[in-house]
């Protein structure tokens, strides 16, 4: 019998070849994958418009979605494509969006488990998992109703409602996705019951040529579910292609100024002990992102305005002591000099000229651990723990951890308490060993302790006993 090819190309340049008596037709879901990946992906992906966590405009049954793919939401800038594809394609596709958002709704699940009772030296405490089924969880900032926005590095801005709803904050700034880069801090402004500034870090690509990038902050409001009125205020120099030591921990003090860290960048020897560039530096700027007058090097030639102190390698860890209101850093070291310091105008903290680590290879790259006109830390950890997310223990609800601090341990995974007394540490503790990557930990304003989990993601919550 003589085959018979038919050759059918429709206006949207999809090319269907089919025999008489064989005609293909597009039957498994990994056709309609193709399908979505081809036609829909560049629009509905990750970041924009996707079918996680979907509020949906047009309705989720079946009909519904099939009609917005077939006649479109054309005003909406979603194209019809009633031309484009068959109607057994449509259906196949419809089917497939209600299978992804049915498997990411199981996947990030909002609801409270409970485990036991963990006993520590002078605080027993349960622990409640508030969200899960996240990647890289970043931020963490609590709305004045309680609810929870987080950040996840891969780009996602997530809203935890009161009502225990996970939403998908949309219109969030492009990031530069790369090792360590992504979506990164979190904070509100102290004003934000009147002005609803969010203060948002990332790493930010360049606009011409995204395989650079460097830390921006933005800042932005939140209009129902989405980002609204973006500003960036500040990005940092130069850009680079590495991947690694973008800081980026933002804080205000009391006086409304707002500090944060931007890493070396993986430029060790060029970038933190030179005030030309804004890598390897703790900054401080106005809420506006104006420069505030009395910045240490306003006036030193080439020097950039924003720098407050200098000499970092990778801080993320920034947060206010709470009586002294004096700003205190986390930092990563190298293999063996993990940092906690206190933050003065102006100061030298030394990296990469004095450290009390060696290069990760086991070579040194410097014998001093003092030099005159540079600054001590308060405390070094060796091994190195990797600490990211840095908290006082605020509050009565943890009496006895009152003005603790708090970090996480990324390498050992646990969450580090560190007690002070006098600017000196005088006792560690380590609690919820064995939990996983700790990438950040927040008190949130009713006075409970909150952490974040890598991979999988999720935000623990200590409930003292
Ligand atoms: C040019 C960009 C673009 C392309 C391509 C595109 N969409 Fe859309 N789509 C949109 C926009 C914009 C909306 C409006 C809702 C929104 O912003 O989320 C939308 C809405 C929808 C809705 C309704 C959602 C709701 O909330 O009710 C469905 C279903 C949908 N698209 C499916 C698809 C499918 C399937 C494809 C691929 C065949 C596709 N879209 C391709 C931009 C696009």
């Amino acid at each position: 019998m003589k085959r018979l090819l038919f050759l059918a190309i429709f206006s949207s340049g999809l090319l269907l070849i089919s025999g008489c008596n064989s005609k293909k037709t597009v039957q498994t879901s990994k056709d309609a994958e193709k399908l979505y990946n081809d036609y829909c992906i560049g629009c509905h992906n990750q970041n924009k418009s996707p079918f996680t966590n979907r509020q949906w405009l047009f309705g989720n049954s079946k009909d519904e979605i099939i009609n917005s793919i077939k006649l479109g939401r054309i005003s909406f800038g979603m194209p019809s494509f009633e031309k484009g594809l068959t109607d057994n394609e449509i259906e196949q596709l419809a089917e497939y969006i209600l299978a992804l958002a049915q498997q990411k709704q199981t996947e990030k699940t909002s609801s409270s488990k409970r485990t036991g009772i963990h006993e520590s030296e002078v605080q027993n405490f349960r622990v409640d998992t508030i969200v899960s089924g996240l990647d890289v969880p970043w931020g963490l900032e609590f709305l004045p109703d309680s609810s929870l926005l987080i950040s996840e590095r891969s780009g996602t801005l997530l809203l935890y409602t009161s009502d225990e709803e996970l939403i998908l904050v949309a219109n969030s700034p492009e990031v530069f996705e790369k090792g360590q880069g992504g979506l990164l801090d979190l904070e509100l402004h102290p004003q934000y019951e009147q002005n609803g500034w969010i203060y948002i870090a990332y790493s930010s690509p360049n606009k011409s040529d995204n395989t650079i990038a460097n830390t921006a902050i933005m800042r932005a409001r939140l209009q129902g579910h989405q980002l609204v009125d973006k500003q960036v205020i500040f990005k940092a120099a130069p850009e680079t292609d590495r991947r690694h030591h973008f800081g980026c921990k933002l804080e205000f003090d009391k006086e409304g100024y707002l500090y944060f860290s931007v890493g070396d960048r993986g430029n060790r020897d060029r970038n933190p002990q030179s005030l030309d560039n804004d890598c390897g530096k703790i900054h401080r700027i106005y809420d506006d992102g104006r420069i505030p007058e009395d910045n240490p090097f306003v006036d030193v030639k080439d020097a950039r305005a924003s720098i407050f102190s200098y000499g970092h390698r990778n801080p993320q860890g920034v947060c206010m002591h709470p009586e002294t209101g004096y700003i205190w850093t986390d930092e990563h070291g190298p293999k063996g000099g993990d940092e906690i310091n206190i933050i003065k105008p102006g100061k030298n903290y030394g990296w990469p000229l004095i450290s009390f680590g060696i290069n990760y290879n086991g070579t040194t790259f410097t014998n001093d651990t003092a030099k005159a006109g540079m600054e001590q830390p308060l405390h070094y950890w060796t091994p190195s723990i990797a600490p990211c997310g840095m908290t006082f223990v605020k509050g009565d609800r943890y009496p006895n951890w009152k003005n603790n601090i708090l970090t996480g341990s990324l390498r050992f995974e646990y969450l580090q308490r560190v007690v002070v007394s006098d600017e000196k540490v005088i006792h560690e503790e380590k609690l919820l060993e064995g939990i996983g990557r700790v990438r950040n930990v927040e008190m949130s304003p009713d006075g409970y302790i909150y952490v974040a989990i890598e991979k999988p993601g999720k935000i623990l919550k200590l409930i003292p006993l």
